[in-house]
């Protein structure tokens, strides 16, 4: 079977005035799942939205609803995200003290378990967690904003958790996220991930479709190269 790269537009920049809209647009292009960065203004310099945000996006989609926590001290909130209807609850392996403990209290609560670390944290900080993993996420950016430029260094971090992934649990995916672009998804893909998350590149100027279309192009040539 042909690896299938899944793309996941983060809302951070769609128009939040009309965000159900901009979230069934994204459906009817073709997206895979739907991104939300949960930011608490203190593990990021950045605040954007909390449970009830994730509850209107969970009423505008039936797409899998990747709930990205940049919240200190997450496992005070895993029980509210799950009820806003998140399929997948993604902490910072730097923003809490018990990491086993919550992807425990993810696991109980029936959701897909994720874990992310930023781009000066050692991968071994996921290799240690990677058996209880159901998403393993690289942040290509340092975490808090949309629209920053990928970080190169990520993709030969990138390689080497799909080494350990393969050794040590091949069911989990790995995903990318920040500063992916038309430019660079090919090498991404390339180089091990499962998952992409795209923000600016998808929600901006022109119409999410035009956007996709373009990866998708892009994708293509990749796979018939
Ligand atoms: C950053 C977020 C990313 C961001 C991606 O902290 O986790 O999901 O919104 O946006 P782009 O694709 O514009 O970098
Ligand atoms: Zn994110």
């Amino acid at each position: 079977m042909p690896r299938k790269l899944l793309i996941a537009p983060s809302i951070l920049t769609a128009d939040f005035g009309r965000l159900a809209e901009s979230v069934e647009e994204a459906e009817r292009a073709g997206v895979d799942w739907i991104h939300l960065d949960v930011m608490d203004g203190t593990f990021v310099p950045n605040i954007s939205f909390g449970p009830s945000t994730v509850a209107a996006v969970r009423k505008a989609t039936s797409l899998f609803v990747d709930v990205h926590l940049m919240v200190s001290q997450p496992e005070r909130y895993l029980d509210a995200f799950a009820d806003a209807g998140a399929d997948g609850i993604n902490v910072h392996a730097e923003a809490t003290l018990h990491p086993h403990r919550a992807l425990q209290r993810i696991r109980e609560l029936g959701k897909k378990v994720g874990l992310t670390i930023n781009p000066g944290t050692p991968l071994s900080q996921l290799e240690a967690l990677l058996p209880e993993l159901d998403l393993a996420l690289l942040m290509s950016v340092n975490p808090g904003f949309g629209g920053q430029a990928y970080i190169p260094g990520t993709t030969a971090r990138l390689e080497r958790l799909r080494e350990l992934r393969d050794a040590q649990n091949p069911e989990c995916l790995i995903q990318i996220d920040g500063g992916v672009k038309v430019d660079n998804v090919a090498a991404i893909f390339d180089a091990g991930a499962d998952v992409v998350v795209v923000g600016s590149a998808l929600f901006n100027k022109n119409p999410v479709q035009d956007n996709l279309n373009t990866f998708q192009e892009v994708l293509d040539a990749t796979r018939h190269r």
